[in-house]
């Protein structure tokens, strides 16, 4: 969704009779190359409405494993918890107070970062979330010895 298309939702959710929260996109890998990056950055875009007060929390596997959280009207500074919690970044992404700490950036890129990664904004109303799964692989090549310059590999047969 464009900035204008944002902003439009935005003003509709506000002018609602009923608070409500919404997920608009939850931007997260489909896969990464183990060596090809040394952060897996992921975004949780919503919105919600003026009268609604937000909590952002993602969860890794489920709806019981939390790995953030983070009140965007509140002066509290997010949190991670659980098993990421020394790998995990939270960038200062947006100047927009409600944008600003909803980018997740997670070092030490290994297999055990593959799952599904969920972001759930609640209000006191309503609740949404989206849910991603992210494959973290090792791309298989020839052996490290085959490409050694001015030595043919050997093949034993
Ligand atoms: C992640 O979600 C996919 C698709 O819904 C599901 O097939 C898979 O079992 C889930 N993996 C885990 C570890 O929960």
């Amino acid at each position: 969704m464009d900035r204008l298309g944002v902003a439009l939702l935005a003003v509709s959710l506000a002018s609602f009779a009923n608070a409500v929260v919404k997920v608009l996109d939850l931007d997260v890998p489909e896969s990464v190359e183990i060596g090809s990056t040394d952060e897996i950055v992921m975004v949780c875009n919503f919105v919600a409405s003026k009268d609604e007060a937000a909590e952002m929390k993602w969860f890794y596997n489920g709806n019981i494993e939390q790995i953030y959280q983070w009140i965007p009207d509140s002066d509290k500074p997010p949190g991670a918890i659980g098993r990421f919690k020394e790998r995990l970044d939270v960038e200062h992404s947006s100047p927009d107070p409600r944008a600003k700490y909803n980018t997740l950036k997670i070092k030490d890129v290994s297999y055990d970062l593959s799952g599904n990664y969920t972001c759930k904004i609640s209000g006191i109303k309503s609740e949404d979330s989206q849910t991603k799964q992210l494959v973290v692989y090792f791309h298989l090549e020839r052996p490290s010895w085959m490409k050694l310059q001015n030595h043919q590999p050997i093949l034993y047969l």
